[in-house]
């Protein structure tokens, strides 16, 4: 058995991950108190398919009870009480949580060098010990915000640390980027800039989650005006549930994170996904939509269906697969995924051919609005649009060198702001390299259409 750890940390990467393990416990019919209820089941075959990879994401305790192998991590204890006291908290084991008292006051260089340096070695042990009731490892999966000082800087701390340590494994993350829409502290940019460093640097493979498409998402699609934390968070369990899909019920393709990473990252530094889900909809709003897996596929390929704010028609696609959920026939998945690609082929790269892969998983989302649903994992140069916001908002403070105090008083070297920034301005030179490249070209093909 492969098996993942899970890691949460601060108050974005927790709130979201307690959502994720309470949609993936229902999906695999594990009940609130960690036991798998045949009852739900229809039949042997649906329960041995549940079952088979379930020791992906949980642990087996005595007394046939599945736990979460998920740690959790805060500067600041509020957030982890309110989760082991909520109605999935008993699923959790009570010493997966390490606590701080203070929180890192949205200032990354607390979380990576003063107060969450001091908690790292609880927390690596925590680990350890994960790592050690594993079978074999297959990788490690965060979840954090970039843009306060926990998750961000001491959740990329945890992840340097981890990598070092485990060098071979496959460290993914799933980084909440920061919106203005969403949040109104000013130095978020400073910390998601200092973060992507580290994720160029030290993760494998990143699920770009940027609340600023969710606030769009929410108002333009959910019709949902000032959408609390909780809808955003809606919008993410159910994207996390279909990227994890694979890894979780058998099937054929990216079925483990290495394969993953094989079909979908041609280059190592553009290990950046956009993600997307379709149907959307939230629990208060919608209501069950018969949808076709035609109307699927041109869904997940619309901007409007993307978790980064980042619009693929501003770029062009190297790689991407999507996955369909619930009973689809894959005829006519392939048939539709084909027709999208054959309309749209100036969007994809020429340069890799078969770079779109598609598969079925017949286990149903447990969503509220339909039975079928898809996802879609993209590596498109038209994630630099990301990240050229992000380093916008970076420059013109760091010009000036505003609230750079504040991260020099926790012994920080001005050199890793200018480091972080280079390093950031050259991924996106490189999205915009790969993307002129295959423009280059544009002459050789003739049956090019317009989206
Ligand atoms: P400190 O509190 O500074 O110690 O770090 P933290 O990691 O706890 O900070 P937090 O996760 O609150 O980071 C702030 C950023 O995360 C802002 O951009 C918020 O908009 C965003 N954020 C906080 N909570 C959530 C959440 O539940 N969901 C989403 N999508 N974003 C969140
Ligand atoms: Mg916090």
């Amino acid at each position: 058995m492969r098996e993942i750890v899970h890691l949460q940390a601060g108050q974005a990467g927790n709130q979201i991950g307690a959502k994720f393990w309470e949609t993936i416990s229902a999906e695999h019919e594990i009940s609130a108190n960690g036991v798998f209820d045949e009852n739900k089941v229809i039949d042997q075959s649906t329960a041995d398919v549940l079952q088979e990879n379930v020791n992906v994401y949980f642990s087996e305790a005595c007394g046939s009870r599945y736990v979460p192998r998920s740690i959790m991590l805060d500067l600041e204890p509020s957030v982890l009480d309110e989760i082991y006291s909520s109605s999935v908290g008993s699923l959790f084991k009570p010493d997966a949580a390490v606590r701080g008292t203070s929180g890192a006051g949205n200032n990354w260089a607390k979380g990576h060098y003063t107060e969450g340096a001091e908690l790292i070695d609880q927390a690596l042990d925590v680990a350890r010990k994960e790592v050690e009731d594993c079978d074999c490892l297959q990788g490690f999966q965060f979840v954090h915000s970039i843009g306060g000082g926990t998750g961000s800087g001491m959740g990329t701390l945890l992840l340097s640390k981890l990598r070092e340590e485990y060098p071979d494994r496959i460290m993914v993350s799933y980084p909440v980027f920061p919106s203005p829409k969403v949040s109104d502290v000013v130095v978020e940019p400073y910390n998601a800039t200092l973060s992507v460093h580290q994720l160029i640097e030290n993760a494998d493979e990143v699920m770009v989650i940027d609340n600023e498409a969710l606030h769009h998402i929410c108002n333009k699609t959910l019709k949902v005006p000032n959408p609390t934390f909780s809808d955003l968070n809606n919008l993410v369990s159910s994207v996390m549930a279909g990227v994890t899909c694979c890894l979780r019920f058998p099937g054929q393709l990216n079925s483990d994170l290495r394969k993953l990473g094989v079909n979908l990252i041609p280059f190592p530094r553009l290990h950046f996904f956009q993600i997307g889900f379709a149907p959307l909809g939230s629990p208060a709003s919608s209501a069950y939509r018969k949808v076709s897996v035609g109307d699927l596929t041109q869904q997940i390929f619309q901007a409007s269906n993307m978790m980064a704010a980042a619009d693929p028609r501003n770029g062009r696609y190297l790689t991407a697969s999507a996955l369909f959920r619930g009973q689809v026939s894959t005829k006519d998945v392939e048939d539709e995924m084909l027709k999208v690609q054959n309309k749209n082929s100036a969007y994809f790269v020429e340069w890799i051919p078969n770079n779109i892969k598609s598969s079925v998983c017949n286990i149903a989302p447990k969503i509220p609005q339909a039975d079928l649903s898809a996802t879609f994992i993209g590596n498109t140069t038209a994630m630099q649009d990301v990240f050229r916001r992000i380093s916008d908002q970076f420059s013109v403070m760091f010009r000036r060198k505003a609230f750079l105090h504040w991260y020099t008083g926790e012994g920080m070297d001005e050199m890793e702001f200018t480091e972080a920034e280079s390093n950031t301005n050259d991924l996106i030179s490189e999205y915009q390299q790969y993307q002129d490249a295959s423009a280059e070209e544009e002459g050789d093909y003739e049956d090019e259409d317009e989206m």
